[in-house]
């Protein structure tokens, strides 16, 4: 087993920033050294790997907990692989992800994990875990729940959306939180009153408006409040913590926080997305609006704002990407003359951490709280602490030396997604990943990709590690 030292490099982590030197033993971080200690220099010997990181950060490998590799949706499939979006991924710095494995009305959860496993298995570039998708609450699949938490399957998704194809009624909903109060499970809810958006679609289409911005249109912001709201108290009736996912609407922020004054353990997540793309991209000419249609929606600018307070007071836990890519061209264009048909999905695991980083450039957050967004609370809450989110002896040793000051230019030129476009095409940001190792190996280093795929192995993961 090799040794690695990155030296000199500021590390940052939820909880401290220091200047240290870390010490790393195969797969696993074993010591942080204050750099004029000599460490370092005892630990590593000839043909051992030193990286300088001075001037650079240090940073724990990012956790992105919300990731579609492969998603059949609307008669297409996401564009990323196992292979292709994991290594994507690891370009920007992440090196850990939690995907979906769907169940489908019809199919055990067992059926649907195991899909999903033989998707995976052999093809990531980086470690990744599987939450999973409940198409249909049944008496079975509640009790498939308890084995499922004990394989490190520990969280579970219901939509209150999508009627007819993944959506669960109150009842169902109800059921599998108190499953989940019982044996330890998360449910993550996707909050949009589906029903009603159901009716809003119909008659929007009739009245033929049928370009992509009336997606946003009939996805009001007061629909993910009101199903944020009944989430919540479901959840309270049944004992059991919530997280909501892909949360983009100031109403529905609003609800999460009052839960969370009264002590609840309602949780939220947004993604870079919503902080940084609006209704006015829904909206640009000749169905480029297409590109920007995911669910929940994007919202009217002024939502960024309160979007960036709920990441500072806690509102908003975790940073997630959502990461779903369709092609503009044969996958977005099959709803052409029709939004409602636009597969539903943005891609972006390449670029969590560089944007939410400019975050910090920004003013908006800290460093530490960049860390905490991206890298520990994820991991938290999902139970990957502290294995993976932070840089402490015996975590494994994924590792990203980053530098604050480079610029880059984000386009779908130089992505490594495998996807035609880029959402952010032509922005700027300030801050790029250098080296990426993924335990204790370097996957990434300047600009050439050293990793495989079939390194990245499953995480049987833990129940939450976040509850209040
Ligand atoms: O538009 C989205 N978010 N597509 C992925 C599926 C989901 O609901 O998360
Ligand atoms: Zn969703
Ligand atoms: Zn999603
Ligand atoms: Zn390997």
């Amino acid at each position: 087993m090799s040794r690695t030292v990155i030296r000199n490099g500021l590390v940052i982590t939820a909880a401290d920033e220091l200047l240290a030197d870390v010490l790393i033993d195969g797969e696993k971080v074993v010591a942080l050294a204050a750099p004029e200690s000599g460490l370092a220099e005892s630990f590593a010997t000839g043909a051992d790997t030193v990286l300088d990181a001075t001037g650079r950060y240090v940073l724990p490998g990012g956790v992105d907990c919300h990731t579609h590799m492969e998603l059949p949706f609307g008669g297409t499939f996401a564009a990323d692989t196992f292979e292709t979006g994991t290594r994507a991924a690891a370009w920007g710095g992440t090196t850990t992800i939690v995907d979906f494995a769907v169940q489908t009305p019809g199919m055990s959860l067992r059926e649907g994990l195991d899909a999903w496993q033989a998707k995976a298995d052999g093809q990531c570039a980086i470690d990744y875990g599987f939450h999973m998708i409940m198409g249909e609450v049944t008496p079975h699949t509640l009790k498939e729940m308890d084995q499922l938490v004990g394989e490190g399957i520990s969280s579970f998704k219901l939509f209150m959306a999508y009627p007819g194809v993944f959506y669960s009624d109150d009842g169902q909903i109800l059921r599998a939180m108190q499953k989940a109060a019982d044996n330890g499970g998360l449910i993550m809810m996707h909050a949009e009153n589906g029903i009603a958006i159901d009716v809003l679609i119909e008659q929007a289409l009739q009245r033929g408006e049928t370009d992509p911005r009336y997606h946003g249109q009939v996805r009001h912001a007061f629909l993910e409040a009101e199903a944020t709201h009944r989430a919540i108290q479901l959840a309270r009736v049944a004992g059991a913590p919530v997280y909501i996912v892909h949360l983009s609407a100031a109403e529905a922020l609003a609800e999460v926080a009052r839960a969370r004054d009264n002590g609840v353990n309602a949780f939220a997540e947004t993604c870079p997305q919503y902080l940084y793309l609006s209704t006015e991209d829904l909206a640009r000419p000749g169905f480029e609006g297409s590109k920007y249609v995911c669910s929940t929606p994007l919202r009217p600018e002024q939502h960024q704002a309160e979007l960036w307070k709920g990441l500072r007071t806690n509102d908003l836990s975790v940073v997630s990407t959502d990461h779903c890519p369709f092609c503009f061209k044969g996958q977005k264009e099959l709803g052409l003359g029709d939004f409602s048909k636009i597969p539903n999905g943005l891609p972006g695991v390449e670029h969590r951490m560089d944007l939410l980083h400019q975050g910090v450039v920004d003013g908006q957050i800290s460093r530490k709280r960049w860390i905490e967004l991206a890298c520990a609370t994820p991991a938290r809450m999902f139970g990957l602490y502290p294995r993976k989110g932070t840089i402490a002896p015996g975590s494994d040793a994924d590792v990203v030396i980053y530098d604050p000051k480079a610029r880059q230019t984000l386009s779908a030129e130089t992505h490594h997604m495998n996807v035609d476009y880029s959402c952010y095409e032509g922005k700027t940001v300030t801050g790029k990943v250098d080296v990426v190792l993924s335990r204790g190996k370097v996957v990434i280093s300047e600009n050439t990709y050293l990793g495989h795929k079939g390194h990245g192995s499953f995480l049987k993961r833990d129940t939450c590690q976040y509850l209040v």
